[in-house]
């Protein structure tokens, strides 16, 4: 699948890809209200990776519903929609707006960006946070419901466990990790809010070893995604546990590679004399 925030809505790549061949496109991030996003500059590449802060700029829900979803409802693959919110109620009403929407097979709910309503704090951070969320939103979302932790933690598998319990029904990981990186010459951080989300083939150790931890400490599927650019890589995904990945930043670079990426992992498969992927997954 595509990673959300770094494919559009799957649209945009229509010249480039053929979108059916693609097992998912993730849309962009989207709320209950309208976001304008954080100032420029709000990305900036970094060794083997970048930073954004784009900050989850977006129309909101209903427009989506109106005006983007009716764009692609009929593309042939999985169009799953990345919710997020303020306030667990915030991303319940997102989330079962989105429910009513037939062609929209699940959401990944975000619970990575800021809690205005709880000091600032992350919910994804705190199992009581992420928790919450998750409780919230199952009573308004009959779908399949992917939780998208972030990794900006000291224990992700409890993480894991505490949105599990609460009737999740896969985790995908791992989302941005914090970062930040300075203008020596303007003595100023070279994004408008100081700190930004690390995103890249930088990331993809941490990103195989939560994965890895994920896997072990949970009974629903696991999606891996940072930093992946190759089937290799992916490969490693599966090896820890992973039944599905998901490429974002690679996207920027080659708008085909998830289609390269599912290539390759049938021809690595083929090539060691794998009949299916099932050989291969979780067993690291
Ligand atoms: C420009 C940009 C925008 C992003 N926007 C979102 C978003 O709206 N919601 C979300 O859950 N993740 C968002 N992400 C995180 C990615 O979906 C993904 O979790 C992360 O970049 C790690 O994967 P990668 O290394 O393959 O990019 C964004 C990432 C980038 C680079």
């Amino acid at each position: 699948m595509t990673a959300s925030g770094t494919f559009g809505y799957g649209v945009e790549f229509a010249d480039f890809v053929p979108l059916e061949g693609i097992g998912g496109i993730i849309v962009k991030g989207t709320t209950l209200n309208p976001r304008q996003g954080n100032d420029y500059p709000r990305m900036v590449e970094t060794a083997k990776g970048m930073l954004n802060c784009v900050g989850l700029q977006n129309k909101g829900v209903d427009y989506f519903a109106e005006h983007i979803y009716p764009e692609i409802k009929d593309i042939d693959t999985n169009m799953i929609v990345n919710v997020s919110g303020s306030s667990p109620d915030d991303y319940a009403e997102c989330a079962a707006r989105v429910d009513a929407l037939e062609r929209i097979p699940a959401i990944e709910l975000n619970i990575s960006c800021p809690n205005v309503k709880d000091g600032g704090m992350a919910f994804g951070v705190t199992c009581q946070g992420a928790a919450s969320v998750v409780k919230a939103v199952r009573k308004r979302y009959s779908k399949t419901l992917i939780v998208k932790l972030s990794p900006n933690v000291t224990n992700i598998a409890e993480i894991a466990r505490a949105v599990e319990a609460e009737g999740a029904d896969s985790v995908s990981l791992i989302n941005t990790l914090m970062g930040m990186s300075i203008d020596i010459e303007k003595r100023c951080s070279r994004l408008s809010i100081g700190t930004g989300g690390l995103s890249g083939p930088a990331v993809k150790p941490v990103a195989v070893r939560m994965v890895w931890q994920v896997a072990k400490a949970v009974n629903i599927p696991v999606v891996g995604l940072g930093g992946i650019m190759t089937a290799e890589d992916a490969i490693e995904f599966l090896m820890a546990g992973a039944t599905a990945v998901e490429i974002g930043t690679a996207n920027f670079i080659d708008p085909a590679v998830t289609i390269k990426v599912r290539d390759g992992i049938n021809d690595w498969l083929d090539r060691h004399g794998c009949k299916s992927v099932q050989e291969i997954i979780g067993v690291v």
